[in-house]
């Protein structure tokens, strides 16, 4: 579904040029749900914007869906993009935009009627239980509601991948325990390809079918994960019942 053959990509900082993504050469499977973990700086965030090319790679190819993103004309690109969602730790919610105008946005991007665009918005917020909250503004949810609008948003266009940016890295617990299971429905029930950057091994252990280890740009490493009673390294010290 997503193949990464080689790709590179470097920033210019004061004190010159820093490799960022160096020869990356990978594949997530239609229908896995792929872990991306690595210290801080290891290029994780970077590698996942060469996979929607909001990063053009210095060098090397991304081929997502079918479509070789890289070197595309730009119009083309745009439409190849709404195949690809994304969401951020953040949110990146428009403050001044109800729940529903949120939802809408890629949809008006992509010039869907308007009678389509409310029907399709109603069933993403649906999808996300969060059908009630429609008219209300981003100020007035909670940090996990905030992130099922985004869900929403990333799904209105129906894309084959959706591109996760640490999604929980902001939340308690408990919500990014619903938060996973919204992304797992995602993956099961619509078909859609995940891909996941975070910090923590409890999300790749929860959601992720492999995981991938980056570390100073590079791939270390991809490996299939246990499945969720994969809890055997336990400390010597653990009680049993
Ligand atoms: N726009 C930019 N300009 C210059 N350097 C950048 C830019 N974006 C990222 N970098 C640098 O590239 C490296 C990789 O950054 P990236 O954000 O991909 O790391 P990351 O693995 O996502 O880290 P984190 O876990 O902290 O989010 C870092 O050293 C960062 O400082
Ligand atoms: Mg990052």
């Amino acid at each position: 579904m997503i193949t990464l053959h080689q790709a590179s990509k470097h920033y210019t900082t004061s004190s010159g040029p820093f490799q960022a993504v160096q020869s990356v050469s990978l594949h997530v499977e239609e229908g896995e749900i792929h872990g991306f973990i690595g210290t801080s700086g290891a290029g994780k965030s970077t590698l996942l914007r060469l996979m929607n090319v909001l990063e053009q790679p210095d060098e090397g190819n991304v081929v997502v869906n079918g479509d070789e993103l890289t070197r595309m004309p730009e119009k083309r690109l745009r439409e190849a993009r709404r195949s690809i969602g994304m969401i951020f730790q953040h949110y990146h919610l428009v403050h001044n935009r109800t729940v529903s105008g949120n939802v809408a946005m890629p949809l008006e991007l992509a010039g869907v009627p308007k009678k389509e665009r409310a029907l399709r918005v109603r069933e993403c917020l649906q999808f996300v239980g969060l059908a009630d909250k429609a008219e209300q503004y981003p100020a007035q949810l909670s940090g996990g509601q905030k992130q099922r609008v985004a869900i929403a948003r990333a799904l209105a266009n129906r894309p084959a991948v959706l591109l996760c940016d640490e999604p929980t890295s902001a939340l308690d617990p408990q919500t990014t325990a619903d938060i996973l299971g919204v992304l797992r429905e995602i993956n099961r029930e619509l078909g859609v390809t995940i891909v996941i950057v975070t910090h923590d091994m409890d999300v790749v252990r929860s959601i992720c079918s492999r995981v991938s280890e980056m570390r100073d740009g590079r791939l270390l490493s991809t490996q299939p994960v246990g499945g969720p009673s994969d809890s055997s390294k336990a400390g010597e010290g653990e009680a049993h019942e």
